[in-house]
């Protein structure tokens, strides 16, 4: 057993230059998609101000939080993006054009009990919508992922949206069992996000326990429980309160989606609650159809957290997409790209006195904008080619003592194996 200090920490990665291939791959189109879309790009330290992420609901994320002390400050390495985008926005709020559409890429650590597609450091797309407060935002960011999912060969279908509406729960839940309680829906919805993971009773015995933050009668916290199994739009538009604003919103929202052409992928399911507190709107959750791996995506409106962080009233919508489920879905249907080295040309001086020309060479191609390997120590000619094929290099350029007293160079191209003598590149000649 290797030393613990010669181990990466338990749930964080080292990436190889094989990983950092499909990690570059992923994040291209996570830019060209967000490009796409007219997002701007940020970015953000990894270590913040800790009470920018301590939040008083009983998050898991929040219990995760990698934190310390150091001179005096509490400090902590980031669990997600959202906070810091939301003060960054504040830092500027007057002077911002809205709404505005920021996206960014970034690694998050969270003290996670690990299991499949769930580490200790993740990457996470992450692109925000923030002054704008009807759903067209929704719908944008839906029709973002899909392009994305599309992009990266997960056509239609093969990632189930699941949306919900944390509106319409507050507004049945604020006419019935939380009429005197309206403070508790934040941690209400975080017990209730646990259903699918501890299961019904669980999750009352969370509501009602008279020690928790809920409080609950038995009654009312299964009534609340039996809500969450509506997974028809139809039927939570006609059990929705009387001119519920919540309702017309999800309403408009499928409307847009169909019309973005991506609503027979979109389902309601009233069970997406999202386990962090600020949410306050629309919410969303995408999983691969069967189901077997954690969310590979999700968000939701925060119409009030800039507020609370101290900035002003603005609403708020976003989503998180991370690199590790997306990398176990593609695995698990066979289909991670593959990713070769990109390197154009392998360039060989066959002896010590041909270096100096081969430098030239590679230089003049650099200059072309080719990626060019000069092959540094005494070459064994049949190695230099075997290791190019495998790499998937494109050409091998050999320059010999006869090619070079004649002025030539040889260019091998590998996938066809044809060989030609070409005019060394203008003064990389003897
Ligand atoms: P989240 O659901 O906590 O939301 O994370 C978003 C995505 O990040 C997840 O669906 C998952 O793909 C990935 N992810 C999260 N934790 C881990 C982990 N431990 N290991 C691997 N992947 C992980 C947020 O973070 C919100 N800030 C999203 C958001 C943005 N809402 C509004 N704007």
């Amino acid at each position: 057993m290797a030393k613990r200090e010669l181990q990466a920490p338990r749930g964080t990665r080292d990436f190889y230059p094989e990983d950092m291939r499909f990690r570059s791959w992923l994040f291209d189109h996570f830019r060209a998609v967000a490009r796409a879309f007219a997002f701007e790009e940020i970015d953000a330290p990894i270590v913040e101000h800790a009470d920018l992420f301590i939040r008083k609901a009983g998050e898991e994320i929040v219990e995760q939080l990698y934190h310390f002390e150091l001179h005096g400050r509490h400090l902590a390495l980031r669990p997600e993006l959202t906070p810091s985008i939301s003060r960054m926005v504040i830092a500027r709020a007057g002077a911002l054009r809205l709404p505005l559409r920021w996206f960014t890429i970034g690694q998050n650590w969270r003290y996670e009990r690990m299991t499949r597609g769930r580490k200790r450091e993740h990457y996470q797309w992450d692109a925000e919508i923030l002054g704008e407060p009807g759903v067209a935002a929704e719908a944008e960011l839906l029709s973002a992922i899909f392009a994305l999912l599309e992009r990266v060969g997960l056509g239609n279908g093969e990632v189930q949206v699941r949306v919900n509406s944390r509106a319409l729960l507050e507004e049945s839940l604020r006419g019935g069992v939380l009429r005197d309680r309206p403070d508790v829906f934040g941690p209400l919805c975080i017990a209730i996000d646990k259903l699918s993971k501890i299961g019904r009773d669980a999750v009352v015995d969370l509501l009602s326990d008279p020690q928790g933050e809920v409080g609950l009668t038995r009654d009312a916290s299964g009534e609340v429980v039996d809500r969450l199994a509506i997974d028809d739009l139809d039927d939570a538009l006609r059990e929705a309160p009387p001119n519920s604003a919540a309702a017309a919103e999800l309403r408009r929202l499928f409307e847009l989606l169909e019309a973005y052409g991506i609503g027979p992928y979109v389902h309601f399911d009233a069970s997406v609650v999202r386990g962090l507190a600020y949410y306050t709107g629309i919410v969303f959750e995408g999983f691969d159809a069967g189901a077997t791996l954690r969310a590979v995506f999700g968000g939701g409106r925060y119409d009030r957290l800039v507020e609370t962080l101290g900035g002003p009233a603005m609403p708020a919508v976003g989503f998180g997409f991370g690199d590790v489920v997306i990398a176990e879905l593609l695995a698990d249907l066979d289909r991670l790209p593959t990713l070769s080295r990109d390197v154009g040309d392998v360039v060989v001086p066959l002896d010590e006195a041909q270096r100096p020309a081969a430098l030239r060479v590679a230089r003049a191609l650099r200059g072309e904008g080719r990626s060019v390997e000069v092959v540094l120590g005494a070459a064994r000619l049949k190695r230099v080619l075997a290791d190019a094929s495998r790499a998937g290099v494109e050409r091998v350029v050999m320059i010999g003592p006869d090619e070079a007293a004649r002025g030539k160079m040889r260019v091998r191209d590998l996938a066809s194996r044809e060989e030609q003598e070409l005019d060394l590149p203008e003064g990389s000649g003897r």
